[in-house]
């Protein structure tokens, strides 16, 4: 089946770059306008550039997801300029004190870590929620993680806030079933982006270790995500809401 979402209006958070750019792309190719919501204009503008040369449409609106009146700015932005809004797609997030333990992680970790990747997904929802309210139907994906839903001992407040992803939507999920609205997490392994390039340089033969880990033998390509966002996205999981959908490879699964 041919997921197509013509005449739609799909948001991406951190649609910059890695899964966001992908979920991007893919919206666009589907037949949705975008909007690319994101603090890196460079980024962003290479995301539209792509979109435009293929024949899609595209708004850039410069956004910190961590600042609830520029998420009120970003929706009301999306709705000047293509009159409504179908899908969200909450991905933006950031990832530091990788590899510490509880005791050796600050304050400024968890604040920051908790500002964009938990409280940045309850403020977009909050915004993305009143549009869709008025207009009686819509879909929403957050980016939890593989790490949203088991523990590690790699690390704790950037796995804590993926946690608290997946419960916002579930709750968020049952709030708004009833109203036509459904709210979908997807929840990656290690993806093959800027985020994870850094991490992955640091330690020696990570790479390595990993693949033996995963099931499949491999990293997954951000596109791969993409596909399962755009599938929650879309009609096609029309019956499915509250889940947090894993694309690991089988990682978390083994
Ligand atoms: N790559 C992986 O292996 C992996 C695994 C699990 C979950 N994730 C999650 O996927 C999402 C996307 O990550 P990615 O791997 O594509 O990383 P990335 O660094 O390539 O992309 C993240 C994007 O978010 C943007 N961003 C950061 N802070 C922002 C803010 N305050 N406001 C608006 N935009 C902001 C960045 O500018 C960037 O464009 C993140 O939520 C990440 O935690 C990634």
């Amino acid at each position: 089946m041919e997921i197509r979402l013509d005449g739609k209006v799909a948001l991406v958070t951190g649609g910059a770059s890695g899964i966001g750019r992908a979920a991007a792309e893919a919206y666009a190719q589907s037949g949705a306008s975008v909007v690319v919501a994101d603090l890196d204009e460079a980024g962003a503008a290479g995301t539209i550039a792509g979109i435009e040369r293929g024949g899609g449409k595209a708004l850039f609106v410069r956004t910190d997801v961590a600042q609830e009146a520029q998420c009120e700015r970003m929706v009301a932005a999306a709705l000047e300029r293509f009159g409504r809004l179908d899908v969200a797609f909450n991905n933006a997030g950031v990832m530091r004190a990788f590899g510490q333990k509880l005791h050796e992680s600050t304050e400024e970790d968890w604040d920051q870590l908790m500002a964009v990747n938990l409280k940045g997904v309850f403020l977009c929802m909050k915004h993305e929620l009143k549009q869709m309210l008025r207009q009686g139907e819509g879909a929403i994906v957050n980016t939890a993680s593989a790490m949203g839903l088991a523990g590690t001992a790699k690390s704790v407040v950037y796995p804590a806030s993926k946690h608290g992803v997946v419960g916002l939507t579930r709750c968020a999920a049952l709030q708004y079933a009833d109203c036509g609205i459904r709210v979908n997490a997807v929840c990656p392994g290690l993806i093959d982006t800027p985020m994870t390039r850094g991490m992955r340089q640091q330690e020696a033969n990570y790479d390595e270790t990993r693949r033996k880990l995963v099931p499949m033998g491999r990293i997954g390509a951000p596109e791969e995500v993409a596909g399962a966002v755009l599938w929650l996205s879309s009609g096609a999981a029309s019956y499915v809401t509250g889940i947090a959908m894993l694309v690991d490879g089988g990682w978390i699964s083994r």
